[in-house]
């Protein structure tokens, strides 16, 4: 478990876990509301810790009520980087389908194969799909910085030929991502198959959107989505056809990459399709479309900075004989803090469950509480990362918090949003860390590194981007090759 700096009290004082769960029924539909809607997640939990005056509680989470049959939302929250760690120790908690609480989308959506996230560590099927996605990272080493600036510049050369080099980047930083993550992780070529070159990315938003809806807040349209989205769990007919289509394009582009996993880890061809579908189109592509649009969102409220990365990216290019790849990124120190302290403000995936094992002592900074077997906790990193015992100022958003010159790459083994620390040793096939846990700072990194090589002034509002060359010099520059 973390360990964390002499914050702690000499003795920890011993207490009951506060909250509780309500009425049946009324207790659990109560706080659904809440938490979509009157409250909002964030403030949710903020609110019950100043009510418990504990960072550890009982509360009901969302789906509940009234169509979720079979799902438990009664959890034991934890929301502070102490108590929020226990979850990364695998001899304390059961990942067995926990991924978003109790809830699981139905089978259907994953060709009736339950998925890598909601294998426990204890299952023989988890370290094999593990490793293939290990495997299909380590391969992807060389080639993805040079596929992800490919597949960006063909974004940004379209949006600059634009009007005013002004445009939406919203579905073709999407699309883009979705064709570099494809030839990169499964050395699947969209180009192959022109449907999915200009579609792939909206039939996986759709796909995620079917299974995982029920547990996420929008709070645009209430009391609709409360009554639509929130009330019980969405069907696959719907988007079936679509998903017919990546299972297609994975089967036939992917092929090599399938094989594989059924010749070096030992996996059944539908286990190694099913498991390499939901690596790219949920795992990675959704987890990169979150990020990237709150990196760009953190760039535009913190044009202040700009001067300062801009300077730093062309600096470290030229130093690297003026080649944008993994290398040039790795010395970025301003850059990657910046990556750093977004994953830390706006966590991509807000929520970690895992289920007791035994009954055990779970420690938050100031008190010891007993967990029972079986009991869900529910971690919620907007608030974890926010824990003012360990990050200083945690309500703004300090671009250079993490880096070496701040000396606060100590800070790194706080930041959990790949749900292990971003310091440790993980990710292996004996964790649920995320496999991807080096490569995603460094792809954030690389995307602000190359709009800041190519432009001198970016403006970004809402979801238009207008970017401009005032030296022609700027961007003359070698791309990754
Ligand atoms: C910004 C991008 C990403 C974010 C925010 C993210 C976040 C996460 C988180 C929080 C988990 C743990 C889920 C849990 O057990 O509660 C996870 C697991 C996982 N991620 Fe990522 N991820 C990202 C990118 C990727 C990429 C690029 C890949 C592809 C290789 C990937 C593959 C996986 C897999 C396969 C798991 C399950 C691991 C296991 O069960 O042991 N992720 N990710």
């Amino acid at each position: 478990m973390t360990s964390l700096p002499s914050s702690s009290a000499p003795a920890l004082q011993r207490s009951a876990i506060p909250g509780s769960y309500g009425w049946p029924v009324l207790g659990p539909l109560s706080d659904r509301l809440q938490y979509f809607w009157f409250q909002g997640p964030s403030s949710f939990f903020e609110k019950r810790i100043e009510k418990y005056n504990s960072t550890v509680f009982r509360t009901n989470v969302p789906p509940a009520f009234p169509f979720f049959g079979g799902v438990n939302p009664n959890v034991v929250a934890l929301l502070d980087v102490k108590s929020f760690s226990h979850l990364f120790d695998m001899d304390l908690v059961d990942k067995t389908e926990t991924l978003v609480g109790d809830f699981r989308p139905d089978l259907k959506f994953t060709g009736g194969i339950r998925v890598l996230p909601f294998l426990d560590t204890t299952d023989p099927k988890h370290a094999q799909i593990k490793n293939f996605c290990l495997d299909m990272l380590m391969r992807s080493s060389k080639t993805w910085a040079p596929t992800m600036v490919a597949a960006l510049d063909a974004t940004w050369d379209s949006i600059e030929s634009k009007k005013g080099s002004t445009g939406s980047y919203l579905l073709p930083i999407q699309q883009s991502i979705f064709s570099f993550l494809s030839r990169s992780l499964i050395g699947a070529d969209t180009t192959a198959v022109p449907e999915i070159h200009k579609s792939g990315h909206v039939m996986a938003d759709k796909w995620i959107a079917f299974q995982y809806l029920p547990t996420i807040s929008i709070n645009r349209v209430q009391p609709l989505e409360e009554l639509f989205i929130h009330s019980f769990s969405l069907p696959f007919w719907p988007i079936k056809s679509d998903y017919k289509k990546l299972e297609k394009f994975v089967e036939i582009q992917g092929k090599e990459t399938l094989d594989r996993g059924q010749k070096d880890f030992g996996l059944t061809k539908e286990e190694a399709l099913h498991n390499a579908i939901s690596i790219l189109a949920f795992s990675a592509y959704g987890g990169y479309v979150i990020l990237f649009t709150q990196l760009l969102g953190n760039l535009a409220t913190h044009k202040d900075v700009h001067a300062a990365l801009r300077k730093e990216a062309r600096e470290k290019i030229e130093e690297n004989n003026g080649d944008l790849n993994f290398d040039a990124v790795r010395k970025m120190d301003l850059i990657k803090s910046f990556v750093y302290e977004t994953l830390r403000f706006g966590p991509p995936i807000p929520s970690q469950f895992g289920r007791a094992r035994k009954d055990f002592d779970l420690s938050s900074h100031d008190k010891v509480f007993e967990v029972k077997k079986g009991e869900l906790l529910c971690g919620f990193q907007p608030v974890v990362m926010r824990d003012p015992k360990v990050f200083e100022n945690p309500n703004e958003f300090v671009y250079d918090r993490f880096s070496c010159a701040k000396g606060g790459e100590e800070l790194l083994k706080y930041l959990f949003w790949s749900n292990g620390p971003q310091s440790g040793t993980g990710p292996t096939a004996a964790d649920k860390q995320c496999p991807a846990k080096d490569v995603v700072p460094l792809s954030g990194a690389l995307l602000l590194a190359q709009l800041f090589q190519r432009y001198d002034e970016i403006e970004i509002k809402g979801s238009s981007i207008t970017l401009k060359k005032v030296s022609s010099e700027s961007t003359d520059v070698k791309k990754a090759e």
